[in-house]
């Protein structure tokens, strides 16, 4: 039932539909971790500032703390659970670990799921702030460590990984196409 402070929603998350009635003041961070038990998308600031919470929304990352669940409803929703392939880590998965993209790992989640949309958006032709030629016939922005760390700027990491997330990104999209 939906009332002045409630919404039945649907929400199909990692490939399954979760009915769910939310106050419509809760985000879809919170309705993931404590409604859901998604606990892979972190709270880290819960304002918007540090990336921690990106999940994939029909395709395109979010941070899913400034998110509201009624929003999303009927919407596609993947998280870093929802990465693999059956099983099967994802070749920017395999490359995070391989090229030490990560250190305490609280990041992790939201970096991957980011990385996944920003790999989309440049192989859709999206260009960046740091894109040079924007002008509509300009050239497809070639996919360098300059843009990599413009277009994953929104996610933060304490550790200081980043030197080996923009290099596991990179080796990534030089390998093959990782939209799905
Ligand atoms: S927890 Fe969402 S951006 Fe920091
Ligand atoms: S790996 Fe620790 S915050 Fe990024």
């Amino acid at each position: 039932m939906t009332d002045d402070i409630r919404s039945e929603i649907l929400l199909h998350v990692n490939g399954r539909t979760h009915r769910l009635s939310v106050d419509n003041r809760r985000t879809l961070l919170d309705a993931l971790r404590e409604g859901m038990g998604h606990t892979g998308p972190k709270k880290g600031c819960d304002r918007g500032q540090c990336g921690a919470c990106t999940v994939l929304l029909d395709g395109r990352r979010v941070v899913s703390c400034l998110t509201l669940a009624v929003a999303a409803d009927g919407a596609e929703v993947t998280t870093v659970e929802g990465l693999a392939d059956d099983g099967e880590l994802r070749p920017l998965q395999q490359a995070f670990i391989q090229l030490d993209g990560f250190q305490c790992g609280y990041c992790t989640p939201g970096q991957l799921c980011s990385a996944i949309g920003m790999l989309a958006e440049h192989a859709a032709g999206w260009p960046s702030a740091v894109t040079a030629d924007i002008s509509p016939d300009g050239p497809a922005p070639e996919l360098d460590a300059g843009e990599v760390r413009e277009r994953m700027s929104g996610n933060l990491c304490r550790c200081g990984a980043y030197p080996s997330i923009v290099r596991a990104v990179l080796e990534t999209a030089s390998r093959e196409e990782v939209t799905r």
